[in-house]
């Protein structure tokens, strides 16, 4: 058995961020979120991985290498333009081959790792398997229609009136006959060969496809409000652990891991919170749900429930909360005359401003 892991596509709905960085690689207390994909599928006993790779390959290739590091060997499979989850089984067909896959969309997160359903898919071999999960809005989502005995009867990709709230799950498992499917497929409204109609074709050729609803956690971080929400997750299973320096005048409570190397001066920090290698806090309060990545300084300032990317700067700034913060920018004040915000944001930046 394969995996095919997605990390291409545009992510447009974390612009700013996407425009600079994959969206796979925006951290989540400090560890890409891909990365906990990786590591749920070496986990479940799988560890050939083709990653499939759109115009970011350099940043996703020099993050995860040859996989080694996860225990995984990782083939490289460049995608021209994100032209569809099914396109992406498409340029994969060779490397495939013949072998069952678990196909992983490279921008989710699932507590609990993959290995029930792994074990599920070999033991049973449908066509298909899916996981279905209940979303407060389906419209965002492939949605699932099920009939009186749970079984899949129709797919639909954000649909605009939703036929229930089954949400696709972004981890699918496929035997080989998905590629007669994908083979099929034309393109959809929104231009790309879905997944959704692949797995609808094998339904309508009345090939086995099976399903479970999950009540675990699943997310889809596709968004900045989804990303604090498994930030706040992760962080929430987190050890306590103070590796590096720690002022006297500090209060440090609760779960709270100070990297190596970063360095907490007369400052208050309440966890669950991760604070990265060489970054300074300094003066601050630093509060729950909060990532502070590599290298950030966070001077004379509060934070809380946020997430900041490698060397951004926060200095002289209270109080910012449900943040997600690039690598790289700085937040100071504005002096005092005139009275006024001054901004320099790239484009697709979103700012509120509390004054
Ligand atoms: O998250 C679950 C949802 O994922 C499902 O409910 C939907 O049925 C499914 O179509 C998908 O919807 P999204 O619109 O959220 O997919 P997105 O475009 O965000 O792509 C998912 C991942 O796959 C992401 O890591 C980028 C990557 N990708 C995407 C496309 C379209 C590629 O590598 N190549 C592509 O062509």
């Amino acid at each position: 058995m394969k995996a095919l892991v997605l990390a291409g596509g545009a992510g447009t709905r974390l612009r700013p961020i996407t425009h600079t960085s994959a969206k796979q690689l925006v951290p989540v207390a400090n560890k890409p979120v891909l990365f906990y994909g990786l590591e749920a599928i070496a986990a479940a006993g799988v560890r050939e991985v083709g990653m499939v790779v759109g115009d970011t390959h350099e940043e996703i290739e020099s993050a995860v290498g040859d996989g080694s590091a996860f225990g995984l060997e990782v083939t490289y499979l460049r995608q021209d333009a994100p032209l569809g989850l099914a396109h992406a089984v498409l340029i994969a067909r060779d490397y495939l081959g013949d072998d069952d896959f678990v196909m992983y969309l490279g921008d989710n997160f699932i507590v609990g790792g993959i290995e029930t359903l792994v074990d599920r898919f070999r033991a049973e071999r449908p066509a298909a398997q899916i996981m279905l999960t209940r979303v407060a809005d389906p419209r965002q989502f492939g949605v699932a229609e099920l009939d009186a005995r749970g079984r899949v009867v129709a797919l639909e990709e954000k649909p605009i009136e939703p036929k229930s709230d089954l949400a696709l799950v972004g981890v699918y498992l496929f035997t080989p006959d998905v590629h007669d499917a994908v083979a099929s497929l034309k393109p959809s409204w929104r231009g790309e060969l879905e997944i959704t109609d692949a797995i609808q074709w094998l339904i309508d050729q009345d090939r086995r496809v099976e399903s479970s609803v999950i009540s675990g956690y699943w997310k889809d971080t596709g968004n900045v409000t989804d990303m604090l929400e498994v930030n706040r997750l992760v962080l929430d299973g987190l050890e306590r652990g103070l590796h590096g320096v720690i002022g006297d005048e500090c209060e440090i409570i609760g779960r709270v891991v100070v990297e190596t190397g970063a360095e907490v001066v007369r400052s208050r920090v309440v966890g669950p919170v991760v604070i990265g290698a060489g970054a300074v806090v300094r003066d601050s309060y630093v509060g729950p749900y909060t990532s502070v990545a590599e290298n950030c300084q966070i001077v004379d300032s509060e934070i809380e429930y946020s997430i900041l990317l490698r060397r951004a700067s926060i200095i002289g700034v209270r109080r910012i909360e449900a943040s997600l913060i690039g690598h790289d920018v700085e937040v100071t004040p504005a002096p005092n005359t005139p009275r006024a915000h001054r901004l320099v944001l790239g484009d697709h930046s979103k700012v509120q401003i509390s004054s």
